[in-house]
């Protein structure tokens, strides 16, 4: 798939030029290392998540190992998403712009175990916790948000991201033809969506955290959150350089 990767802007030749110049630095490297990479990135991030959550003091159940699932899920596809601005602002990182997909798709599989297991949760096994019924209201800026919009939002983001895995392929890539890439940008209304699903169901926890200070370190999901308004900033600043750039025409790029 290496040498099949997507470039980070195709429409744009500077952003193409980048990542062939990448793949060269990069050399051939095997496929294989860029998933055990990933994956030892993502242990990493889920330890990390862990320890955290434990130094937080909580009583450990099941549902904070399912929430450091989805709290990978979300750095592992915000540093894919983020990899391409990263590398287009700062050249040292360029040979990693190959893992784009690796990170995405790593990302996706913490969705989907954290995904299923709230499922299960929701649905097969029994329980009495108010985050598991789809019925429960929050109250998210004052206003009374049904729980049933936070399953929503999470399972859409899901299934976008199911699909974005499925065609992040070479024939997926020939399937799509020039609609390949505007289709995994789609990728960042998951992201958004994703978003808005811990947002409303997180969002009594950190409001209790920023008013009263219950513990010293905050909710790993309130961190997060700036974590993912960086990836959009970054995608935005990305996209204004792109435009200017266009704007100015090739040979006034370097004025
Ligand atoms: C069918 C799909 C999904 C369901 C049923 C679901 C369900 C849940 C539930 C019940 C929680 C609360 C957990 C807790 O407070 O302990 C939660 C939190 C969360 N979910 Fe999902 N989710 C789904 C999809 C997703 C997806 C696709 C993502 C991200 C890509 C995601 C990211 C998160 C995050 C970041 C949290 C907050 C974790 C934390 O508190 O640290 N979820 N989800």
């Amino acid at each position: 798939m290496d040498q099949q990767s997507p470039a980070p802007e195709s429409s744009h030749s500077t952003a193409q030029q980048k990542y062939d110049q990448a793949l060269k630095k990069r050399g051939p490297t095997a496929r294989w290392n860029l998933w055990r990479n990933s994956f030892l990135l993502s242990a990493a991030a889920y330890s990390g998540v862990i320890i955290y959550q434990l130094g937080r003091g909580v009583d450990y159940s099941i549902n904070h190992a399912n929430a450091a699932l989805a709290d990978t899920a979300i750095i592992l596809i915000g540093l894919s998403f983020a990899l391409s601005g990263i590398c287009y602002f700062w050249d040292f990182f360029d040979t990693k712009i190959i893992y784009r997909k690796y990170l995405g798709i790593t990302g996706f599989a913490y969705a989907l175990a954290h995904g299923l297991i709230a499922y299960f949760l929701y649905f097969v096994i029994p329980n009495d916790q108010s985050r598991y019924d789809a019925l429960y209201v929050w109250e998210v800026f004052g206003f009374q948000v049904n729980n049933a919009y936070a399953f929503l939002f999470g399972a859409t983001a899901l299934l976008i991201l199911l699909f974005m895995a499925s065609i992040s392929n070479t024939a997926g890539m020939k399937r799509y033809g020039q609609r390949w890439r505007p289709l995994l940008r789609l990728g960042y209304l998951a992201y958004f969506l994703a978003l808005l699903h811990y947002g409303i169901k997180r969002y009594e926890v950190w409001e209790i955290w920023l008013t009263e200070r219950p513990s010293v370190l905050p909710p790993f999901s309130l961190l997060l959150t700036a974590f993912v308004l960086l990836v959009f900033i970054l995608r935005l600043a990305l996209l204004i350089k792109l435009r200017l750039v266009k704007q100015r025409g090739p040979d006034k790029q370097s004025l």
